[in-house]
């Protein structure tokens, strides 16, 4: 694996021709910005590249203060010409759905203490504005999308009625989300081609204050794979639930949640009463949303016993418009409910209702919500180049092949 890594960037530092190289391993690309040098990093056990196999323009700087941020975020690289379009191009391994994560850490590293706000492109396309002060912490941007063209673009430029303020970047990542390995069950198969799914929340009920985080060992299927993150929402008045762990549940269900999100839920106190989650959208203007809803029981570990026989029935509300009907029965029970397209508008109430027959009250586990845009990503210049795809895998077997067009054995 290690020696995987060294040869790829061996060969992108030999020429054009090496770009076409996928960069990705296990799925993921991960780009640490600004950090200097050709090797790769390490950080909780995850492969970081430096960001200068992909873009030319930008200066690099590393953060002084010492900020109680992830290493990660501690280098940036801005662009003094903000008024250009500086971009980054990724060489994709397939044209299939990819979660693109963009991190933005301002940390005063010009001493000017005004972070800026500009805009950041995918495909040549509007991604999102970031407004780098969002946050007193890292802010991040994040879609979901199947790229047209597998050499896609991430540029940055400034915002002119901000004087084009110098743009920066602190972390790119490409996930790959693979459909194919297991298909009893898709990953947000409901997402359309040509649509960019801007990730609002992912939320763990019930979880206490635990961040669960994108998993770094090789065989546990059980944990976060998909290299997402999912927030501790802590809600005020409801019974936090925590199931016996059992072996990989969450891989039984659509998009895979990890089994520290499913296993964790929380419900009113009172069989009679509803779940009422209020979700806000970044602007008030109408939009199309997807929603992810979890759902899933097992034996309690945690919080007021409950008999699994009996019926737990509810009904999943939408700004008071009655959507799903949900039953769990038993043991290791569980259902993941999509809603898409949902109309919204600035804030969105989930309610989770007791329905009718229920003994149990209403339970949920976690939630994922996107607004969807349309992206008329830019024109191809696929390159015809060969490619390789490397799986978890098929990591040896791919070296091999690499190192024999190299010549290297
Ligand atoms: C890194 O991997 C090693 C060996 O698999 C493991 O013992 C360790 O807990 C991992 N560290 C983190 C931060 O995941
Ligand atoms: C750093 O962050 C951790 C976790 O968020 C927190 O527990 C700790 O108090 C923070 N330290 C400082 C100096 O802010
Ligand atoms: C950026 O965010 C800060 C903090 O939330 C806010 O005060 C400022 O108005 C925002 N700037 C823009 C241009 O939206
Ligand atoms: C989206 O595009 C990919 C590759 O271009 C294709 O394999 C897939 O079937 C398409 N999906 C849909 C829903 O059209
Ligand atoms: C549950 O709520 C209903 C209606 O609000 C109320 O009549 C009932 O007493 C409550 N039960 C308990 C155990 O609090
Ligand atoms: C639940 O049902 C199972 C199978 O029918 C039975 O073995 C078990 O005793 C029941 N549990 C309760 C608490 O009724
Ligand atoms: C959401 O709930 C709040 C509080 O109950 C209410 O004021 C608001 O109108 C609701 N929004 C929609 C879109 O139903
Ligand atoms: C509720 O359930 C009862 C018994 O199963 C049934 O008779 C009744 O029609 C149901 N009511 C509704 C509104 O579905
Ligand atoms: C990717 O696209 C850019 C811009 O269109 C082009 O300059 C570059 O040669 C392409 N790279 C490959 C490997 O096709």
């Amino acid at each position: 694996m290690e020696k995987l890594i060294a040869v790829l960037l061996l060969v992108s530092a030999a020429g054009a021709h090496a770009a076409s190289f996928p960069f990705i391993l296990n799925y993921v690309l991960r780009i640490d910005c600004g950090l200097t040098g050709k090797t790769t990093e390490h950080y909780n056990n995850l492969t970081w590249f430096p960001d200068s196999f992909f873009i030319d323009p930008g200066k690099t700087k590393q953060i002084t203060s010492s900020p109680n941020v992830s290493q990660i975020m501690t280098t940036l690289r801005y662009f003094p010409h903000g008024e250009d379009m500086n971009c980054y191009r990724l060489q994709l391994t397939n044209t299939q759905k990819y979660i693109f994560r963009a991190g933005f850490y301002y940390g005063n590293y010009d001493g000017k203490s005004q972070p800026p706000v500009f805009d950041l492109f995918l495909g040549g396309q509007l991604w999102e504005t970031v407004n780098s002060s969002a946050a007193e912490g890292p802010v991040f941007q994040e879609l979901v999308y199947a790229p047209r063209n597998d050499n896609i673009s991430v540029c940055l430029m400034g915002r002119k009625e901000y004087g084009s303020a110098t743009p920066f970047i602190s972390s790119l990542e490409a996930t790959y989300l693979d459909d194919e390995t297991d298909s009893d069950h898709s990953v947000y198969r409901m997402m359309r081609n040509g649509t960019a799914y801007h990730l609002v929340a992912r939320l763990n009920f019930g979880g206490h204050d635990q961040v669960i985080e994108p998993w770094s060992g090789m065989a546990d299927v059980c944990e976060e794979r998909l290299n997402r993150y999912w927030t501790p929402q802590p809600m005020a008045g409801y019974t936090d639930l925590t199931f016996a762990a059992t072996s990989c549940s969450g891989t039984a269900y659509d998009n895979r949640p990890p089994n520290a999100v499913i296993n964790t839920a929380i419900s009113p106190t009172n069989a009679s009463q509803s779940i009422y989650v209020p979700v806000n959208f970044p602007t008030t203007t109408p939009q199309s949303a997807y929603i992810v809803l979890y759902f899933y029981q097992n034996s309690i570990i945690d919080g007021p016993p409950e008999n699994l026989n009996a019926t737990r029935n509810m009904d999943v509300y939408i700004d008071g418009v009655m959507r799903r009907n949900v039953k769990l029965e038993g043991f290791r029970s569980g259902e993941v409910v999509t809603l898409y397209p949902v109309l919204v508008q600035g804030t969105m109430n989930v309610t989770i209702s007791p329905a009718n027959g229920t003994v149990l009250p209403p339970l949920l586990n976690g939630m994922e919500v996107y607004y969807a845009t349309e992206l008329a990503e830019e024109a191809s210049t696929s390159n015809g180049v060969f490619k390789i795809s490397c799986s978890v895998i098929m990591v040896g077997v791919c070296h091999l092949i690499v190192s024999v067009f190299l010549g290297l054995i």
